[in-house]
């Protein structure tokens, strides 16, 4: 089917649509201000999908395909991420907040990590890769690092572990590449030692938490900042029963649940700041 470059542009009520569709499963803001945003990638799924314009993909949407629906919504996820993104909350990591927390799991020897809105994957083989790389002790113990996502697209890249060369480039040590990757020209596939601590399922933070314990660290970084103040707030109530009392929080460097709940407290490890209960929270 001939895609019509003309119809690119949507209207103000196809516009609106979208915004309030995308916002009301999601939690993801798109105002007029993401009026570009919005229309180049409804037109770039259309084309994906061979579908004649972007209005025709909305009128489908519209009509009830609810399939087609949550393409519409993967597709208006950002899903920039990198290994080791920020550097510091992983040198925190390494250095405060795992030394903690395996003193307060020693007895159970088990530790549960959670990457929410883990994009491509390389937050959470970047935590992986911390624990192998600095904790050998670790190889006895009871090891999972979750990572979730909305879009079942990242979601399939992060199971697959397959990075490109730009990709590896991104954040990785150069000796970490060597020793916790294999090469399978022209990319990179993560070793089955980092492979094996790590595991990946689609999950809508504004839906179900089909999550069934709680996690000594979670990282949910640069994913509220996408949410209006209603799904933020949402968010961090759940998490606040997610998280047991030595259990850290990471938000990205320019999110903060300031100004959303007192449920949490910040903790200065270095230049990275996180997260934790207030004392005498203990959920709901
Ligand atoms: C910018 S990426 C952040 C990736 C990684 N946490 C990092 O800091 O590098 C934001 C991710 O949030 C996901 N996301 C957006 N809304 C979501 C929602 N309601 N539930 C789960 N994930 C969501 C997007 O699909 C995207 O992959």
């Amino acid at each position: 089917m001939a895609f019509n470059q003309e119809s690119h542009t949507l209207s103000g009520e196809d516009l609106r649509f979208v915004s309030a569709y995308v916002l009301e499963r999601s939690g993801i803001v798109l105002g007029e201000s993401k009026r570009y945003l919005v229309e180049s990638r409804v037109s770039a799924l259309a084309r994906a999908l061979n579908i004649s314009s972007p209005a025709a993909l909305i009128k489908r949407v519209r009509a009830g395909e609810t399939a087609l629906g949550k393409q519409l919504i993967d597709q208006m996820t950002t899903n920039e991420t990198f290994f080791f993104r920020d550097v510091h909350p992983f040198e925190a990591l390494r250095e405060h907040v795992l030394p903690k927390v395996m003193d307060a799991r020693r007895r159970e020897k088990s530790i549960r990590v959670w990457s929410g809105a883990c994009s491509t994957g390389q937050e959470a083989y970047s935590i992986a890769l911390v624990m192998l790389e600095h904790f050998p002790e670790l190889a006895d113990w009871d090891v999972l690092i979750e990572g979730s996502d909305i879009s079942a697209k990242v979601v399939a890249k992060a199971n697959n572990g397959v990075y490109s060369q730009l990709e590896v480039e991104r954040g990785l040590p150069p000796h970490m590449l060597a020793d916790y990757f294999v090469e399978q020209p022209p990319m990179w596939r993560v070793s089955g030692k980092v492979r094996k601590l790590v595991r990946f399922e689609t999950m809508n933070l504004l839906g179900q938490w089909p999550l069934r314990c709680k996690f000594d660290i979670i990282f949910l970084r640069y994913v509220l900042i996408y949410l209006d103040d209603n799904g933020k707030r949402r968010v961090l109530r759940q998490i606040e029963n997610l998280l047991p009392p030595h259990g850290y929080l990471f938000l990205g460097s320019s999110e903060s649940p300031m100004n959303l709940t007192d449920a949490f407290v910040p903790v200065l490890f270095g230049k990275a700041v996180c997260y934790q209960l207030r004392s005498g929270n203990t959920g709901t």
